[in-house]
């Protein structure tokens, strides 16, 4: 079964309500943003593994440790999850960047792929798909079973507030991909918003409405 992560380290949690007020401008926000990224994926990043080596400091040589290659590939969710990809950067700068967009059709309601662009070799990274909100969680499922089906063996989901009803939507889709969060609200509203939240993400990244 799926695990839901909740990061609740002071300063993640510091930052996330300043990201939440409302009068907090689009250049704070965005910044704020990325910096809350940075510190999730020095939190996701936890569990990567290690292969010893030798190194030679000043005084003598020595057994260290260093990443054991592990290829890394982070997939914002269009277009609010790309507010959150320099941060992650920031600690991982070998990571390759995908993309995937999704549309909900307006008919069905269900989201549809009008946009996939991912790194060659899928079936050897280890992704880190994104987006700053787990609202209805279709989204996220889509998003999970377009990397599923070009091949993506090893997926994790990160967003900055989850909503119980996404969390449980996604988890019962995808009960392999465990999901780390920095905030579980209390619910959603008749339009699909997260109570409390933080409005439109995509809308506070861009300076759009
Ligand atoms: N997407 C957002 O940007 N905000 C929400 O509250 C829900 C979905």
């Amino acid at each position: 079964m799926a695990k839901v992560h909740v990061f609740d380290h002071p300063l993640i949690q510091h930052k996330l309500t300043h990201i939440r007020d409302v009068n907090t401008g689009t250049k704070e926000f965005r910044e704020l943003v990325d910096e809350v990224a940075t510190l999730m994926a020095y939190e996701i990043t936890r569990d990567l593994p290690l292969t010893e080596v030798e190194v030679e400091t000043p005084v003598q040589t020595a057994k260290s440790n260093v990443l054991a290659g592990k290829k890394i590939g982070i997939v914002p969710i269009l277009r609010a999850g790309i507010g959150m990809v320099d941060g992650i950067l920031k600690l991982i700068p070998a990571a390759k960047v995908g993309h995937i967009g999704l549309f909900r059709d307006p008919d069905t309601l269900q989201p549809v792929e009008y946009f996939v662009k991912l790194p060659s070799d899928v079936s050897e990274r280890e992704f880190i798909l994104i987006d700053p909100m787990l609202a209805t969680g279709g989204t996220a499922v889509e998003a999970v079973n377009s990397l599923k089906k070009r091949g993506a063996k090893n997926i994790r989901f990160m967003c900055l507030i989850a909503a119980p009803e996404g969390v449980k939507v996604f988890t019962e889709a995808h009960p392999d991909i465990d999901v780390y969060i920095a905030a579980l609200d209390e619910k959603l509203n008749e339009k699909g918003y997260i109570v409390p939240g933080l409005g439109d993400a995509g809308d506070r990244l861009f300076g759009t409405k």
